[in-house]
């Protein structure tokens, strides 16, 4: 069981799929939060848990809103001790079928979301002297998934923004983790299985344990890397893949 109680987390995506799971987590450990996502369904999330939570709708790959964002937590809470950079998703196809804009979108959703949330929250985390900042990447950067270029190159940047946050802020309380997960059994990838669909079928082929992941397992290494017992944990890409990389 880790410990999350009285800490204060920001998670970003957190209206559906692995982000929500993320929030229930948290919730269920006793942490207070600030929840953000595009999506208004956030809001409703937000006063469902059975924690003291706020919400943020708005496109987080534009600084303005993310300063809005650390405004909200600070004002609210006074201090941010957590952050778990979810939001993202993929746009998942053959490189040379990307189009100008799905390949900005990519990258816009997965890796400008992460870096404007570590730029504007780590002042306070400085001031603070404390931080965990966890990153939600992707195995399919390790194992060169099919149709996932450009999601790789967006992820790709993630985790390489884990390594170096964590050695310049190594000496500051801060750490700095991702988790990679393979394909999780999200409500929209549980629909493709159950209807046996042969595209989705090819990315569960790779896992070892021949299942996706479940939300809860990705929400579990989440609030390991974000608690105080994982205090000598930095710079790790972590995978939660069923064995679909290992080492
Ligand atoms: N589902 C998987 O199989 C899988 C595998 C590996 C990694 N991941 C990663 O896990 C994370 C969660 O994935 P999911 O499957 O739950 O996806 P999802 O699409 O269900 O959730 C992602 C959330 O991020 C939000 N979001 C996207 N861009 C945003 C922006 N610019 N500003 C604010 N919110 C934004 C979306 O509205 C959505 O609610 C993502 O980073 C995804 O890339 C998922």
């Amino acid at each position: 069981m880790t410990v999350l109680k009285g800490r204060i987390a920001i998670i970003t995506g957190a209206a559906e799929g692995i982000g929500k799971a993320i929030a229930e987590r948290f919730a269920a450990d006793g942490a207070r939060l600030v929840l953000a996502d595009l999506n208004p369904a956030v809001e409703a999330l937000a006063a469902a848990l059975p924690t003291d939570a706020v919400a943020l709708v708005g496109d987080l790959s534009v600084q303005t809103v993310v300063q809005s964002l650390v405004e909200l937590a600070r004002v609210r809470y006074g201090r941010i001790d957590i952050l778990v950079n979810n939001a993202g998703g993929g746009v998942i196809r053959p490189f040379l079928e990307h189009t100008p804009d799905t390949l900005r979108q990519t990258i816009d959703r997965n890796l400008w979301t992460a870096l404007w949330c570590c730029y504007e929250v780590l002042p306070t985390m400085v001031e603070q002297q404390y931080g965990r900042i966890v990153n939600v990447g992707a195995d399919s950067v390790r194992n060169g998934l099919p149709e996932h270029a450009a999601y790789n190159a967006a992820k790709g940047g993630v985790h390489a923004l884990t390594t170096g946050l964590a050695r310049e802020f190594a000496t500051r309380g801060i750490t700095v983790n991702t988790v990679a997960p393979c394909m999780v059994a999200t409500p929209i990838v549980q629909k493709l299985l159950d209807e046996d669909n042969p595209w989705i079928r090819q990315f569960n082929a790779v896992i070892p344990m021949g299942r996706p992941g479940t939300m809860a397992e990705v929400a579990s290494m989440v609030a390991y890397v974000a608690s105080d017992e994982a205090s000598f944990v930095t710079g790790q890409v972590i995978s939660v893949n069923g064995g679909s990389t290992m080492l």
